[in-house]
């Protein structure tokens, strides 16, 4: 595949509304047949690199995880001609290694979301297609993260379970521990329908998840913002470097790798 065809587009999440290093050539607000996306679609080049960039909440952090019109979203940066999606996720901390600062590229997820509007295939013009999911994440563009991470000397888990619910309230400590029971290392409220449109798209998609908080339960009294504000601030500039260096690294993938 020709290089010009690959342009990787980044989804932002919490705490990253704008990347300073990204020279943005032009704001474009699209229209899909799934409604208006988040925000505009900025085209612009990071690290030598053609990208697309979007915030996932708005680029003033508006839109409350359910309320996020993901299909609007994906179907955006597809028609703008994204060739990966490289997402970030600030998430909670379940697994004994995810402490607050730490950084993950998952691998599997299991959905606790409900009542979002979750398919392309939802009947009638759309059809009915049963995609696979065995896994839901594209492995190359998780081995890009990963890559990018190591080539910076930071330190990531290189594999875990996101486990995605509705928000927009925090867990409870009884759900954090079925959630624990269930195999979930991380979780968030953002990581589906996200991947799964992706992939009916056949786009490929790895997200990076930096955790921000120990998740409910997991340390002693309530989830505090004002930590969660003190990690972002922290670890954000590393996020930006991952993020950065992946997007040159994408350059050298084949389009298909799902
Ligand atoms: N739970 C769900 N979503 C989150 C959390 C959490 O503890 N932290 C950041 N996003």
């Amino acid at each position: 595949m020709n290089n010009a065809n690959i342009k990787p587009a980044i989804i932002a999440g919490s705490g990253l509304l704008t990347m300073p290093e990204l020279l943005i050539d032009e704001a474009v607000t699209v229209d899909t047949p799934w409604g208006e996306p988040s925000g505009p679609v900025y085209r612009g080049r990071l690290n030598g690199v053609e990208v697309l960039f979007m915030t996932r909440h708005g680029d003033t952090h508006a839109i409350p995880p359910h309320k996020v019109n993901y299909r609007a979203n994906i179907a955006a940066l597809a028609q703008m001609g994204a060739s990966h999606l490289l997402a970030y996720n600030a998430v909670g901390g379940i697994g004994a290694d995810c402490a607050a600062g730490s950084l993950l590229v998952a691998d599997q997820i299991i959905d606790y979301t409900w009542g979002r509007e979750h398919t392309y295939y939802d009947g009638g013009e759309g059809g009915v297609e049963h995609i696979d999911f065995t896994s839901p994440y594209d492995e190359a563009l998780r081995q890009v993260l990963i890559d990018a991470a190591d080539s910076g000397g930071v330190t990531i888990i290189s594999q875990g379970v996101y486990g995605a619910t509705q928000g927009p309230r925090l867990e409870s400590a009884a759900e954090i521990t079925r959630m624990a029971r269930d195999g979930c290392h991380v979780v968030g409220m953002t990581g589906m329908p996200e991947v799964a449109l992706a992939r009916e798209k056949n786009l490929p998609y790895a997200s990076l998840s930096l955790v921000v908080n120990p998740a409910a339960g997991k340390a002693s009294g309530p989830i505090s913002m004002a930590d969660i504000e003190q990690i972002l601030d922290e670890r954000i500039p590393v996020v930006r470097g991952i993020i950065s260096r992946a997007c040159a690294l994408v350059s050298a993938l084949p389009r298909a790798t799902c």
